[in-house]
């Protein structure tokens, strides 16, 4: 079984971050994996999170199993963060949540679930999506098309590009969005546009599966929904991948869920009855602790509001450093046009860098972006500012 295994090709971002580690200068800066760093360069725990668990250890008294499909009260808090808690989707009862280890646990779920029940389907990713995307839907055995999405002229969305390619999906497929704070270009669809594609899916008969990891990062929690309700007033039938490891920190607790809208409840409780036995079979059952710690924060009034609180320092630090890398860039006296970064959101901005420059930056200079030019802007301080725009300038 293994004498002749060949070493498998790293993973083009986890896999950075494992060379990172390995990188001996103390100055190397880590632009790669989207993990949040605040102005010190550390990754912190959140204190809503940090109370949470407190309160947890002390209330806990019980390692069992939970059901396959999470614990109940947490998937309830998800389904009222994803849609608000008056939305008519709750209180007609179509929606049904299963808890899931990670985004990516719940991603693969739904893999799992195309590939068995509706083999013929096709999933249209985003050109670019997120580079696991691909990976989890072909181990599912689903296929996948792209759409077009980004404009390389402007750095921005081609909406007319995205709007024709989307027309051309056949009834029955599913249509991958990023709920907001794409990844990884950083741009999203005006609410406006939101309302245009529900209105083509709606149309076509395309099923949309939206990956929804950075609410809170782009506007606020509340405005980060916009799009995917604008989807809801027009579609009957959808799937949500939460993650909570970007708006809570919870990278590490692998901390998802996977929320499907039916046309009613009875439909729902039939899909997530397949649901769950495809959790079975990958997983059983999910880890308990981060469900825990959302699930507390998100049903204690002040709690919720400290988290509030603190997602909006992370949004808002973000931004500066939007801000700064560009103004920086200037003053180094870089000619390209690094502007449209400033107007993107979240994580993740696409610098435009090639390949050969992506490189030479990590060779020559121990800094690390994803091959295709994404940066992780959320690993940007005033710290590393300097450094990083004079390194960039010597490789363009
Ligand atoms: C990223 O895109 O960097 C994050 O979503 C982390 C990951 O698992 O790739």
């Amino acid at each position: 079984m293994f004498k002749n295994v060949q070493t498998a090709p790293a993973d083009p971002i986890l896999g950075l971050t494992e060379t990172f580690k390995a990188d001996s200068n103390p100055d190397k800066i880590n632009l790669s994996v989207g993990v949040y760093k605040d102005a010190t360069g550390q990754t912190p725990v959140l204190e809503s999170v940090k109370e949470a668990e407190r309160r947890i250890v002390e209330q806990e008294d019980s390692k069992g199993y939970l059901p396959m499909t999470g614990e109940p009260i947490y998937c309830t808090r998800v389904q009222e963060l994803i849609f608000g808690e008056d939305h008519e989707i709750i209180s007609e009862k179509r929606a049904a949540t299963a808890q899931c280890p990670g985004g990516t646990g719940a991603l693969r779920v739904v893999g799992d679930y195309m590939h068995t029940l509706h083999p013929d389907a096709v999933l249209w990713l985003s050109d670019p999506t997120w580079a696991n995307h691909n990976t989890i839907f072909a181990a599912a055995g689903v296929k996948c098309e792209k759409y077009q999405y980004r404009d390389p002229k402007t750095n921005g969305l081609d909406f007319d590009a995205m709007y024709e390619s989307i027309k051309k999906i056949p009834q029955g497929d599913v249509i991958l969005l990023h709920g907001c704070c794409h990844n990884p270009t950083g741009i999203d669809p005006t609410p406006e546009q939101w309302s245009k594609i529900g209105d083509l899916l709606a149309k076509q008969g395309v099923v949309p599966l939206v990956d929804f990891a950075y609410q809170g990062l782009a506007d606020g929690i509340e405005d980060d929904r916009a799009g995917l309700l604008e989807l809801t007033k027009k579609v009957k039938q959808m799937v949500v991948c939460s993650s909570f490891s970007k708006n809570f920190g919870l990278y590490r607790e692998r901390t998802g869920a996977l929320t499907v809208v039916a046309e009613n409840q009875e439909q729902a409780a039939r899909v997530m009855s397949q649901v769950k036995l495809r959790i079975r079979y990958n997983y059983s059952n999910p880890p308990s602790h981060g469900g825990q710690i959302v699930a507390t924060v998100l049903s204690d009034k002040e709690l919720r509001a400290k988290w509030v609180e603190e997602v909006a320092e992370i949004r808002d630090r973000i931004n500066e450093m939007r801000h700064l890398f560009v103004k920086t860039l200037k003053e180094k006296g870089v000619e390209q046009d690094f502007s449209s970064i400033i107007e993107q959101r979240g994580m993740f901005s696409f610098s435009g860098l090639t390949k050969e420059q992506v490189d030479r930056l990590r060779e020559e200079y121990s800094i690390y972006i994803v091959g295709s030019g994404r940066i992780n802007v959320a690993g940007m301080t005033p710290d590393n500012m300097d450094r990083l725009c004079e390194a960039i300038k010597a490789v363009i």
